[in-house]
Formats: structure tokens, C-alpha cells, sequence
């Protein structure tokens, strides 16, 4: 699948799953312009990228809870690159925190993983619709399954499940697709950030390793293949789907 001349603009691609979609995308032949806060991270996988496809991507250091960042980052990439063909929007962020917990922990969850989503995709909607392009938003399986400490990232990622569902069916008539994925546990900084012990997480991934039905664990490389295609146009007729990959976790045990 080649994105020769295809302008890929990916938040959060300074970690996780939005890096391996930036490297993903470079060795697809992609320009990119990649986002995110740390701008050294950035600069690691915009190096990264330049090694595999021999273009040198734009980074933008932006947060994308600040309406004035969000503005000036598509700017910056219609300025440089004069077009936008992909958004993923993959920034996100988790807190563990039960529902009647501080209610600042709910505040970031919902302004970076769906105020900031929502915001970032109507100032590219002109862009996109001029270029006939696509949107692919990072879910979660955890958008169609409840997990107590985790109230406010299952209900911001079910919130962007329907915003994909909303957005094909606003965009269709325009030519833009709107598709998401929702990935099981992938092994990313997201949970420390969510407070979670690297002990912790590394005993819940060797759980999941022993007992989910493909004896295995999502990595971040897995998801940024599936964003990839349905990115491209050998998924020119997918809109509005949400597509799960999580190497069967969301259907339970199966040693049992
Ligand atoms: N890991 C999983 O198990 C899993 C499962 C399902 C879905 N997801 C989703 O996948 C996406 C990526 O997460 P990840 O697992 O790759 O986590 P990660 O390694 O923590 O990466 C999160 C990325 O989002 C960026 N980000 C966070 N808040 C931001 C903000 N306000 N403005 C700009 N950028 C911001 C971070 O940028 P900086 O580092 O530069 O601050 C970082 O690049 C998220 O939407 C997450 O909900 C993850």
C-alpha cells in the first residue's frame, strides 16, 4: 500500500501506537506531520521515519486540549505540505480513578480523548473533504466493555466510537471516510501515565499473555498495520466501522 504524496497528520505520534503508526505510514512512502508534547520523542521518531522512507516528517509540538495549539497545528501542516489527506487521531490519555473520584482526573480524560478529538477533526473537515480523505480514530475495546476503575476512559472512548459513527455519516456525501480502532491492552506508557506500577503492568500483560484465545498480546505494530489499511484505499467502501483488535481478549478467558 503505497501514501506516495498522501499527507498523514498523526497525534500522539511521539509514543505507542501513534510512533509505530508514523514509522508504518514512512514505510508506506507517507509525508507526515507528526504531533504531540515531547518534542524529543517526536524528534526520535521523525528521525526514525526519515530512515525508512527517506522523507523528513514535520513535527508540531501541540497539545491538543488548547484550541489555540489545535489551530496552529493544522495550520503549520497546510502551510508546509499545502494538504491533508489522513487524520489519525490517536492522542489519548487514561486515569485510574473510580467514577466519584476527582473530578480533574475526568476533566483531562474527556478534554484530550474526546474535546480535543472533536476539535482537531472539524478544523481538518475542509482539508479533508478538498482531498477526498480519511479520518482513523484510536478507541479502545474498553468503548463497548465497563471497567469500573476506568469509568471516564470507557466513557470517552464509546463517546468516540460514536463520533465515528456521526462523522461517516456527516462526511459520506463529501467523500470522507471515518473509521476507528479499538485495540485490547497494547504495552505503552499509557498505563504508568494512568498510574499504574510498571509491576503491576507487567503482571497484567503476563496474564493476558498466558490466557487470552490467541495466547498473545496486541503490540502497538499490529494496530498501526490496521490503521494502515483502512487508511487506504483498499478500504474505499468502510465508513463508519470500529474495528477491534485485541487478539480475542474482549471474548473473555478461554483456559476456563
Ligand atoms: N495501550 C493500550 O492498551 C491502548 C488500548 C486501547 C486504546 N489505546 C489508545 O491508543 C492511543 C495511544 O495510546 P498509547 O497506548 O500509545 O499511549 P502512550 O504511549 O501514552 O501515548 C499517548 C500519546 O498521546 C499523546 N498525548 C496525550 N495527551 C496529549 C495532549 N493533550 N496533546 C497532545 N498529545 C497528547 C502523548 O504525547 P506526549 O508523550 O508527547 O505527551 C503520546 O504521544 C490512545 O488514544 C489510547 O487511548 C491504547
Amino acid at each position: 500500500m503505497s501514501f506516495t504524496d498522501k499527507v498523514v497528520l498523526i497525534t500522539g505520534a511521539s509514543s505507542g501506537i501513534g510512533a509505530a503508526c508514523a514509522v508504518r505510514f514512512a514505510k508506506s512512502s507517507a509525508l507526515l506531520s507528526l504531533i504531540g508534547r515531547n518534542v524529543d520523542n517526536l524528534r526520535d521518531i521523525a528521525r526514525q521515519c526519515e530512515e525508512c522512507s527517506g522523507l523528513k516528517p514535520i513535527i508540531i509540538t501541540a497539545d491538543i486540549t488548547s484550541d489555540e495549539d489545535v489551530e496552529r497545528l493544522v495550520n503549520q501542516t497546510m502551510n508546509h505540505y499545502g494538504r491533508v489527506d489522513v487524520l489519525i487521531n490517536n492522542a489519548g490519555t487514561s486515569s485510574i480513578a473510580e467514577s466519584h473520584a476527582k473530578i480533574t482526573a475526568y476533566d483531562n480524560v474527556m478534554s484530550t480523548n474526546v474535546r480535543g478529538t472533536y476539535l482537531l477533526t472539524n478544523e481538518a473537515i475542509p482539508h479533508l473533504i478538498k482531498s477526498s480523505g480519511n479520518i482513523v480514530n484510536i478507541s479502545s475495546i474498553l468503548s463497548t466493555k465497563p471497567l469500573p476503575i476506568l469509568t471516564a476512559y470507557c466513557m470517552s472512548k464509546a463517546a468516540i466510537d460514536m463520533f465515528t459513527k456521526c462523522a461517516a455519516l456527516e462526511l459520506g456525501a463529501h467523500g470522507v471516510r471515518v473509521n476507528a480502532v479499538n485495540p485490547g491492552p497494547v504495552k505503552t506508557q499509557l498505563f504508568r501515565r494512568s498510574g499504574m506500577s510498571d509491576i503491576d503492568t507487567d503482571r497484567m500483560f503476563t496474564s493476558i499473555e498466558l490466557n487470552s484465545p490467541l495466547r498473545k498480546v496486541t503490540k502497538s505494530e499490529d494496530v498501526a498495520e490496521l490503521v494502515l489499511f483502512l487508511a487506504s484505499d483498499k478500504a474505499n467502501c468502510i465508513t463508519g466501522s470500529c474495528y477491534v483488535i485485541d487478539c480475542g481478549v474482549n471474548l473473555g478467558d478461554s483456559s476456563t
